[in-house]
């Protein structure tokens, strides 16, 4: 089964990447170009996570990560981060019909204190209804900054020292503060919209990520794309500070 050859990560060659990390980018572009207000973008853009969480499920990778909010996009005029707060609640909401039916399990990454109530609870039932599952799991980045992500992760851990509770810090031990705790880190990392940077995205759990980059906007990314990303990955050859063996 391709799950036992998956779990060789880090030892040459895989087959498919355990775990998907998107930086969805380029919803506000794609509704431009049709002259509709950014947030049809973002309506499309929650469509296509829907899609490709799906395709991803079908084709046998573990966890797929994205990056729907950051810490910066509060910046965005009112009605902008209104709508997008309105698509996950509603995203989080249906998951929690569908997601018991379809083995799904889902995270939110990121602060959550700044969220309102009813997303965290949303978030909470969500958290609930994963413990009782394995297999698939979607991974929402909300309110999330990479540094930021290591500061709370950081704080947690200065307080479990002092308490007598925590090891010397050592990076296994580290990451289990991070939101990512438990969670192996992206093998490929796919950013459409034709941006080729970061973007404060999973700075830690990034480290050895093969990144993929498309002109595609977020809307438009399809199976087909997600193949080709996949076949990118498949080709690379992942040393991890090693040489090459011929
Ligand atoms: C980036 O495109 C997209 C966002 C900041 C928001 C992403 C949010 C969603 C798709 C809604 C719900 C998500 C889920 C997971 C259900 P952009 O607005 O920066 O595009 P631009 O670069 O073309 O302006």
């Amino acid at each position: 089964m391709a799950a036992d050859k998956r779990k060789k990560t880090g030892e040459g060659k895989d087959p498919l990447p355990r775990h998907i990390a998107i930086i969805l980018d380029g919803n506000g572009r794609w509704a431009k170009k049709r002259g509709l207000p950014r947030t049809a973008g973002h309506a499309v853009g929650a469509e296509t996570f829907r899609r490709i969480a799906t395709a991803c499920k079908n084709r046998g990778i573990e966890y797929l990560t994205v990056y729907a909010f950051s810490t910066e996009n509060w910046k965005r005029p009112e009605d902008e981060v209104g709508t997008i707060m309105k698509l996950l609640g509603r995203y989080l909401h249906e998951a929690i019909e569908t997601m018991e039916r379809d083995h799904i399990r889902m995270k939110v990454f990121g602060d959550l204190e700044a969220l309102s109530p009813e997303l965290r609870a949303l978030v909470e039932k969500t958290d609930e209804i994963s413990k009782g599952y394995e297999g698939f799991q979607a991974n929402i980045c909300l309110n999330y900054g990479g540094r930021d992500e290591i500061l709370r992760a950081a704080r947690r851990y200065a307080i479990d020292y002092a308490a007598g509770r925590a090891d010397e810090l050592s990076e296994e031990g580290f990451s289990a503060y991070l939101d990512s705790a438990g969670i192996p880190d992206p093998d490929l990392l796919i950013r459409p919209g034709g941006e080729q940077r970061l973007s404060n995205f999973l700075l830690w759990q990034c480290a050895y990520a093969e990144f993929y980059y498309t002109d595609t906007l977020w809307p438009d990314f399809d199976e087909a794309e997600l193949d080709r990303a996949i076949a990118a990955f498949q080709s690379r050859d992942r040393r991890y500070g090693r040489v090459k063996s011929f």
